[in-house]
């Protein structure tokens, strides 16, 4: 015999099977509303230069904010020809910029690569960004220089070792310029040979400058600094 109740349970199976047969589970009137979208379509070049401690978000800031209000991180692609596609669902109605961005781990924004500037329309937005590349001169010089040398390497009153690294004019004393210090002769930094550049081994080896960073934080800034002199150290 099968009890009332194990009928009952067998009825409800018996239309659920038949509901899924037919693929109609949902009633089709009723798609996940998403809100007001935004969607980038990039591709990233320079992936050497990927962040290791930090992250590389899609993040929407609002009227009067620079921390983000939204945030999602990109995963590294294999490639630099794959496009990928990330989307922010349910944006704010006071968010003004969708930027692509280097973030730290507490929603801090490091660097910014990309912005949009939000209308007010409530329309979706596409934003197809053809490449993007990731080891630019300047991220070098926003999250390693003005954050962590010109306090030394600046200013007017010192500037240690005679080396400038205050932005307009810190390319032009290091790219193809003798470093003074280095020991065989090196240039600070030699396009396409980052191994015969002396900006990435100071940092790796000298008394002033070891502890700077901590393990990951140097890897982020040493590979940013390779990949970009490896990539003909352009001024971009
Ligand atoms: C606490 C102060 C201080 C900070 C911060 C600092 N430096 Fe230095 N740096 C020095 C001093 C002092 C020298 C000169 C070393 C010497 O004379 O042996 C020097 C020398 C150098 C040199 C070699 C200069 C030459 O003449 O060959 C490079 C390259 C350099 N620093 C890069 C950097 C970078 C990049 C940063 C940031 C990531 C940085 N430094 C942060 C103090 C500092």
């Amino acid at each position: 015999m099968i009890s009332l109740k194990n009928g009952v349970l067998l009825f409800l199976a018996a239309l659920l099977l038949a509901a899924c047969d037919e693929g109609k589970i949902y009633p089709e009137e009723t798609p996940v509303d998403l809100g007001r979208t935004a969607t980038v379509n990039v591709r990233f070049k320079g992936l050497g230069a990927w962040p290791k401690k930090n992250y590389l978000s899609l993040v929407a800031l609002g009227d009067n904010s620079d921390t983000p209000t939204q945030n999602k991180r990109f995963s590294k692609p294999v490639n630099a020809d794959k496009t990928i596609s990330v989307t922010l669902n349910n944006l704010k109605d006071d968010t003004r910029k969708i930027c692509i961005a280097v973030v730290s781990n507490g929603l801090d924004i490091v660097y910014t690569y990309y912005t949009y500037e939000v209308d007010k329309s409530g329309d979706n937005i596409v934003i197809d960004v053809d490449a993007l590349e990731l080891a630019s001169y300047g991220r070098i010089q926003e999250q390693v220089f003005d954050a962590n040398c010109i306090a030394c390497h600046g200013g007017s009153t010192q500037v240690a070792g005679k080396l400038n690294l205050t932005r307009d004019k810190s390319y032009a004393a290091l790219v193809d310029v003798e470093a003074p210090l280095s020991p065989d002769k090196k240039k600070y930094v030699d396009p396409g040979n980052p191994n015969n550049s002396y900006l990435p081994e100071i940092l790796e080896d000298n008394d002033y400058h070891k502890d700077m960073f901590n393990s990951t934080g140097k890897q982020e800034v040493l590979a940013l600094i390779k990949t970009w002199i490896q990539e003909d150290a352009p001024d971009n």
